[in-house]
């Protein structure tokens, strides 16, 4: 079971957009993915169309020691299930901060999950801010997915990125954190200015990763994206032939090569 968290130090980039829908892409071939949502805004619960509500989040199996089973959901996609959040979630850090349970708390949660033998990867949407449930999710993950938007901000922020997960490591933690790749979001370019931008994360990014570690399929800017969470749709039922969707599923194939995990569909 792999546990990867969606994450950037940069806000809007597409952290939830690429949670929600290369889970909902993964889960049309057949995948059994569990997405949570650490993000006290909620982003990806509203995206696939849930409502938020106390009681519904991973509160209070961090905070009072409820299973966590008891609040994971189905989803209208088949192989699709989720642990919405809410903003009580926002209140955690004070608690898990006082407790010294910052990061190992979610371990402990996770822990319980991983054992079920109900899925196959398990993927966090993270809020870009480097707080405490942020911290957590690095402590936990096996490896960090990263949205990028090209642009002047995109090595800064990917040098940010590596500076915080390097914190992680040398706290000793979890020494096997690593970049497990890198999505170009709201990519308009040519293949060869995609082959470039590879080129520059992996000189950046080499000591944190192994082989190539940006995915060969960027994601179009595309209005269905966008469009798409304001109706609670994966972008796979908001526009299954746009490009987006198409763009999605090549993402889902890629990333379950690099994981070597097997499909039914
Ligand atoms: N490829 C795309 N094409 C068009 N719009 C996109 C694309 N990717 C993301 N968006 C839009 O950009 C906005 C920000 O995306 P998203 O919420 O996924 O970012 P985020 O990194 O999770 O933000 P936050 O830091 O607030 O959690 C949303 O309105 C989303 O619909
Ligand atoms: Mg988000």
């Amino acid at each position: 079971m792999r546990i990867i968290a969606v994450f950037s130090p940069l806000g809007g980039v597409g952290k939830t957009t690429l949670a929600v829908n290369l889970a909902a892409s993964l889960a049309e071939k057949g995948t059994r993915v569990l997405l949570v949502d650490l993000d006290a805004q909620s982003s990806a619960t509203t995206a696939l169309g849930l409502a938020t509500e106390p009681g519904g989040s991973l509160y209070s199996a961090l905070v009072n020691g409820t299973s966590p089973r008891g609040v994971i959901r189905s989803t209208r996609l088949p192989n699709l299930f989720v642990i919405r959040s809410h903003y009580e979630l926002a209140s955690v850090d004070v608690c898990l901060v006082q407790r010294g349970q910052h990061l190992t708390r979610l371990r402990e949660v996770m822990a319980e999950l991983c054992v079920l033998p109900d899925f196959d990867c398990i993927f966090l949407d993270c809020s870009p801010s480097m707080g405490v449930m942020t911290s957590a999710a690095m402590a936990v993950a096996d490896e960090l997915l990263v949205p990028l938007q090209p642009g002047f901000m995109m090595l800064p922020a990917v040098s940010c990125l590596l500076g915080q997960m390097q914190q992680v490591i040398e706290s000793g933690v979890n020494p096997g954190l690593h970049v497990g790749g890198f999505v170009i979001n709201r990519f308009n370019g040519d293949a060869g200015q995609l082959k470039e931008i590879a080129h520059e994360l992996h000189a950046l990014a080499q000591p944190y990763v192994s082989g190539n570690v940006a995915y060969p399929t960027a994601i179009p800017e595309s209005t269905a994206l966008a469009e798409a969470p304001s109706y609670g749709q994966t972008i796979v039922e908001y526009d299954p032939q746009g490009c987006g969707a198409e763009a999605y599923r090549a993402l889902a194939k890629e990333f379950l090569e690099r994981h070597l995990i097997k499909t039914t569909a």
